[in-house]
């Protein structure tokens, strides 16, 4: 495929064109960075936002231009995870939906994505970091999946990449109790690479980013298939069962009651359903 910089603009254009752009793009030496920035909302991302993300996931793919992916956020925060209202606004229900666009591009990216994470990463905000390759953390991050919690199930493959990666029983606090784990815990379980102080993630992320954008890409990305090829085709088939029964649940009265209350402020009611 050409090297497509027209499409760079155009991406850029539409975010820029914002007051405030929510998803920034920047491309510098082979290295295509993509900083969630809605920090009124706690960088919860809203199907437009997912749409940008997907288009230069896709970009960034396609793109011999970019050799390395970093997706960032702002050191106090790195993700509050799906837009509450605007799901309930316009829930994800085809395979086209942006939410999903965006995990089967990350989830089937063949270069090297390299992520640093400060503060609350919650839901999609931490699933995403399961395609990640290299997790650089601030010592504030802390890591949660609530989907039970909010009457939903786990998305972008968690349910089989979270037992994978730290065993049943812990999966089973993320999973189903929605516990938060610490970015102690996180190394520790080998969900992450390092932990530096929040205003340093960024940096690390970015030096990394760039030490393998100098390195041969056919080389990283051969590596990288080889590392993932025993779970390539599970993941792309759990992707695809999970965002059925996601996109289902949002309609259900459970989802239906934990997202009016958390849109109401108040605690849920789940006795009724
Ligand atoms: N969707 C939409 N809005 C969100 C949001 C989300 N996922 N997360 C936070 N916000 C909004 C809040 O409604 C609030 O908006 P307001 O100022 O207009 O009232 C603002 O962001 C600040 O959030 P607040 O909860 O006051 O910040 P906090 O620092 O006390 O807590 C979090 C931060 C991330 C721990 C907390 O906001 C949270 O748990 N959010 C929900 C996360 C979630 O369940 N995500 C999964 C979605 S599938």
């Amino acid at each position: 495929m050409p090297l497509l910089l027209e499409n760079f603009d155009i991406l850029n254009t539409m975010t820029t064109s914002n007051p405030i752009p929510e998803i920034l793009i920047h491309i510098d030496a082979g290295v295509m960075t993509l900083s969630i920035n809605r920090l009124g909302k706690k960088n919860s991302i809203t199907a437009a936002m997912y749409a940008v993300m997907a288009d230069a996931v896709a970009l960034a793919q396609h793109d011999g231009a970019v050799r390395t992916l970093v997706i960032q956020g702002h050191e106090t925060i790195f993700s509050a995870g799906n837009d509450i209202g605007d799901f309930l606004n316009q829930p994800p229900t085809t395979p086209d939906a942006p939410v999903f666009r965006f995990m089967r591009g990350i989830s089937s990216f063949t270069k090297p994505i390299v992520a640093a994470v400060c503060g609350p990463a919650v839901g999609i905000g931490c699933t995403m970091l399961l395609h990640c390759d290299l997790i650089y953390a601030g010592d504030n991050a802390a890591f949660s999946m609530p989907f039970v919690n909010l009457g939903l199930c786990p998305e972008a493959a968690s349910s089989l990449l979270v037992p994978q990666l730290m065993g049943y029983p812990r999966a089973a606090e993320a999973l189903l109790l929605g516990e938060p784990f610490s970015a102690e815990t996180a190394l520790e379980m080998g969900f992450i690479n390092r932990i530096v102080p929040p205003l340093e993630a960024n940096a690390l992320a970015q030096q990394q980013a760039r030490k393998l954008a100098a390195k041969p890409l056919s080389a990283l990305i051969e590596t990288k298939r080889l590392m993932k090829k025993g779970n390539a085709s599970l993941v792309a088939e759990r992707i695809a069962e999970e965002a059925l029964s996601f996109g289902r649940m949002l309609s259900e009265p459970a989802a239906r009651e934990a997202f009016s209350a958390f849109m109401q402020k108040r605690k849920p009611d789940f006795s009724k359903v």
